[in-house]
């Protein structure tokens, strides 16, 4: 598959894996709508990569968990460059704490914006899609295939993207529209990545160096190369596929590492 005049969506793609693959994506010259809420932020990234030389692509500010601002995303995209090809649906939040101390809200922001700010592109994508006979991508998570302790809205969110690609498969084939979902690993973060407190509080990502965390570029490619093979389910890392793998064979084997991972935790 040739990327040349592609028109290409990445929600959530001021900064982080979702800033690499427009990166990427232009480098083959597809043409690149980026995405993010802080519009100052997305303006200074469509800046950096213009100076770069890059000139297929525009920002288009919009908070993906409100519907009106994704139909916005759409139809100033296919305003913009006459169709659409590829929606990667990337935008994310992250938080952490037990079920029994994160906030109400904070559960809701998070499906709001993992969740329905996939469901929403998604919808408003579908028919210039099947036009295109185009792709829908979801970026999951490897916390997306096991609740993770710790973690729950955040392992939710990104599982119930897994029935929403296994609906939406079936019924686009009919179309000619390619669905695919990834399982990302832990990957090298973006200075400037934030997660949400159980209080629903914006706090710099905590240190994951005890981790071994991906590089972003490799992230990115292997994003895209989904796309380009159509593919459906990837899980990524060696991990993560071995997480896939023992989880599905024997449960009981998972529950007791992410046990033992969680007491360890907490008596930190
Ligand atoms: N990093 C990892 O280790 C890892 C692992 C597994 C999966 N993932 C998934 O990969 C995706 C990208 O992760 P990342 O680490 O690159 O994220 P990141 O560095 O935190 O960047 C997130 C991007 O999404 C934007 N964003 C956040 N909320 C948004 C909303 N409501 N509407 C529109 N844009 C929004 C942010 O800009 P604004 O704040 O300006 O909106 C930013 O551009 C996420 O779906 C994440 O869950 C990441």
């Amino acid at each position: 598959m040739s990327w040349k005049d592609k028109v290409v969506i990445v929600t959530g793609s001021s900064i982080g894996i979702g800033r690499k693959m427009v990166e990427q994506l232009l480098a083959q010259e597809a043409k690149v709508v980026m995405n993010a809420r802080n519009a100052e932020r997305l303006k200074a990234s469509v800046k950096s990569l213009q100076e770069k030389g890059y000139q297929q692509l525009i920002g288009i500010s919009g908070d993906v968990s409100r519907h009106e601002d994704c139909a916005q995303l759409i139809t100033q995209t296919v305003e913009a460059f006459g169709q659409l090809d590829v929606l990667i649906n990337n935008a994310g939040i992250s938080t952490e704490g037990d079920v029994a101390e994160v906030s109400n809200d904070i559960y809701k922001k998070v499906m709001e914006v993992n969740f329905m700010g996939s469901v929403y592109p998604t919808q408003y994508a579908l028919p210039h899609l099947r036009k295109t006979k185009g792709s829908v991508l979801f970026v999951s998570s490897v916390a997306g295939i096991r609740g993770i302790p710790g973690y729950s809205a955040y392992s939710a969110s990104k599982m119930a993207l897994t029935a929403l690609a296994e609906s939406l498969k079936v019924e686009e084939e009919k179309h000619g529209v390619h669905v695919g979902i990834a399982y990302v690993g832990f990957t090298e973060n973006d200075p400037q990545k934030s997660i949400y407190d159980k209080d629903g509080k914006v706090i710099a990502q905590p240190s994951r160096d005890f981790i071994k965390q991906e590089p972003v570029e490799k992230v990115a490619a292997r994003l895209i190369s989904i796309v380009e093979k159509r593919r459906f389910k990837h899980v990524f890392t060696m991990l993560g596929k071995l997480n896939a793998g023992v989880n599905r064979l024997f449960p009981g084997v998972v529950e007791r590492i992410l046990k033992n991972a969680y007491n360890n935790k907490i008596e930190e």
